[in-house]
């Protein structure tokens, strides 16, 4: 593995994910980590990230000396770089010629890092402070403008560092940078590759398992769609899934599952039908915090029980369901990990999201993973694009996007407003181009209109269609005209419950993607 120091920028992340396309596998580890720690890992290469602080900064996240004295090689990038020269006995200085964004770079080709590419490169800079001399037996490699020293290397201690950042689109040959780091600095090995990821999570499946019983509640999301088919692959009848239809599903999602995943995987399933019960619980209920912990108490009674009726239709004497698949990814793991207190906006509801006190040992085969790579698992595992590619869709379903009670007609209108929105984006080519487009019904609100020579007065959908890499910030997504129009014409003329499509221009912050 290859440990990614996080100096607290939002670029460790992607560091790591940068250093997995070169197929070498990387694991992101807090600057606080002690440096035994770190070697009881057995790293091949550590790579410093940057970091929001100047290294002058009080309580700017200290380096010590004995980090690299470990054989290890080691790249600093950024922070990293900067911390790595005082460390090392070199000197960063307060020079007054900061450098953001786009900058020229003048590099040595016959260095290590540079070799192969073209001496002027574009990079990406953000610095306040330059490091103005290197540290004894390093030899400078690159420089800028206002960095006199933008990158060096020591080949036979093989420690390099670079001011710029390679993780980022902007930087030209980034990517070339990292990986002749990460190949001839340091000698990785280009093995992580997706049959080996499947492979090696089959065999710790296997391994965690046993001959045991094991479930997974699917949600239709692409998450624990991939978590049970690398399961059920693993370990074959053991393992139900269990899928719960609170009749707050979009317009032939059920039937997706039901049919496409069994038919795929051959995964045994278990579809519990509670749609009249969500209905019930939810019948009066116009707060959006209050709907969201009725849905999720009432998902988890319903999935206790059908756990429950796992155990009893295995026939298995004395059987018991030890085991939870959840579909937990990388970024959640290393989020937990930070613990930061962020507000409490809305309380999720994800499906995988059960409460600790379930009695269930967890299977978590993709916590590992990044998002992208768990949908190439997916593709690596047959399963069909439309479920690999899926746009997010929140736990709660189509009930956080009535606005007012929840009821079996507004559903029945919202599920057929959302699949010809749907449908159009589909047909226009936009499904990877939008992070998702939530249709909102707003139940309670009436406007007058006009149809053939009639009155109507009936109710707006607001068109929530978004542009995200995290769902953390979104954009509106900018989508034509014409398939706006044409969407806007199809809905007002096939549902008649509905007389107006409006658009919702607004970024998060300040909006929410959903509305409630
Ligand atoms: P918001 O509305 O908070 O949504 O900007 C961010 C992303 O999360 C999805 N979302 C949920 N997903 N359970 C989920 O699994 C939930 O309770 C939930 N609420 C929102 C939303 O669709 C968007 O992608």
């Amino acid at each position: 593995t290859v440990l990614v120091v996080d100096f607290g920028a939002q670029y460790a992340q992607l560091i790591a994910r940068r250093v997995r396309e070169c197929h070498v596998h990387s694991e992101i580890v807090p600057s606080t980590m002690p440096v035994e720690e770190m070697l009881a890992k057995n790293p091949k290469a550590i790579i410093l990230s940057g970091g929001p602080s100047s290294v002058y900064a009080e309580g700017a996240p200290h380096v010590g000396a004995e980090l690299f004295q470990t054989g290890v090689p080691t790249f600093g990038i950024c922070y990293g770089f900067q911390a790595m020269t005082r460390a090392l006995g070199g000197t960063v200085d307060r020079t007054d010629l900061s450098e953001f964004g786009r900058t020229e770079l003048t590099a040595t080709n016959d260095s290590v890092l540079f070799s192969g590419l073209p001496s002027d490169l574009l990079v990406w800079m953000s610095h306040g402070d330059s490091v103005v001399a290197a540290p004894e037996g390093f030899t400078t490699v690159a420089s800028t403008a206002g960095a006199p020293v933008a990158a060096f290397e020591d080949t036979d201690r093989r420690l390099f560092g670079v001011q710029f950042h390679p993780e980022v689109m902007h930087t030209e040959h980034g990517q070339d940078v990292l990986r002749t780091f990460l190949y001839e600095g340091a000698g990785c090995r280009p093995t992580w590759t997706m049959v080996n990821i499947v492979e090696e999570q089959l065999e710790r499946i296997r391994e965690q398992i046993g001959d045991k019983r094991v479930i997974c509640a699917l949600s239709g999301g692409v998450d624990s769609a991939v978590a049970g088919a690398l399961v059920q692959r693993a370990v074959g009848d053991q393992l139900t899934c269990v899928f719960v239809d609170h009749g707050l599903l979009r317009k032939g999602e059920a039937e997706q599952v039901e049919k496409d995943y069994v038919a795929i995987t051959g995964a045994t399933l278990k579809v519990v039908d509670a749609e009249d019960r969500f209905l019930e619980a939810l019948s009066g209920v116009t707060d959006p915090e209050e709907k969201r912990k009725i849905i999720g108490r009432e998902f988890i009674r319903v999935f206790e029980q059908a756990a429950r009726e796992v155990v009893v239709e295995s026939g298995e004497h004395g059987a018991e369901v030890e085991f939870l698949v959840q579909g937990t990814l990388y970024p959640d793991v290393v989020e937990s990990g930070g613990g930061t207190g962020t507000a409490n906006i809305k309380s999720h509801h994800n499906v995988g999201g059960l409460p600790e006190d379930l009695q269930f040992t967890l299977v978590e085969p993709l916590r590992e993973l990044f998002k992208d790579e768990v949908r190439k698992v997916g593709e690596e595992l047959g399963l069909p694009p439309e479920m690999v590619w899926r746009q997010p869709f929140p736990g709660p379903g189509l009930g956080i996007r009535i606005i007012g009670e929840v009821t079996r007609d507004r559903l029945e209108i919202l599920r057929e407003a959302d699949a010809i929105a749907r449908e159009e984006l589909s047909r226009a080519g936009l499904d990877r181009d939008i992070w998702q487009c939530p249709v909102v019904l707003l139940a309670d609100v009436r406007s007058v209109g006009v149809q053939g020579d009639g009155r109507t007065y009936g109710h707006p959908v607001v068109l929530r269609p978004v542009s995200s890499e995290d769902a953390m910030t979104a954009d509106w997504s900018r989508v034509p005209y014409d398939v706006l129009a044409k969407i806007s014409n199809r809905i007002t003329n096939e549902v008649r419950e509905i007389n107006r499509v409006t658009l919702d221009v607004t970024s998060k912050p300040p909006g929410t993607i959903e509305w409630e």
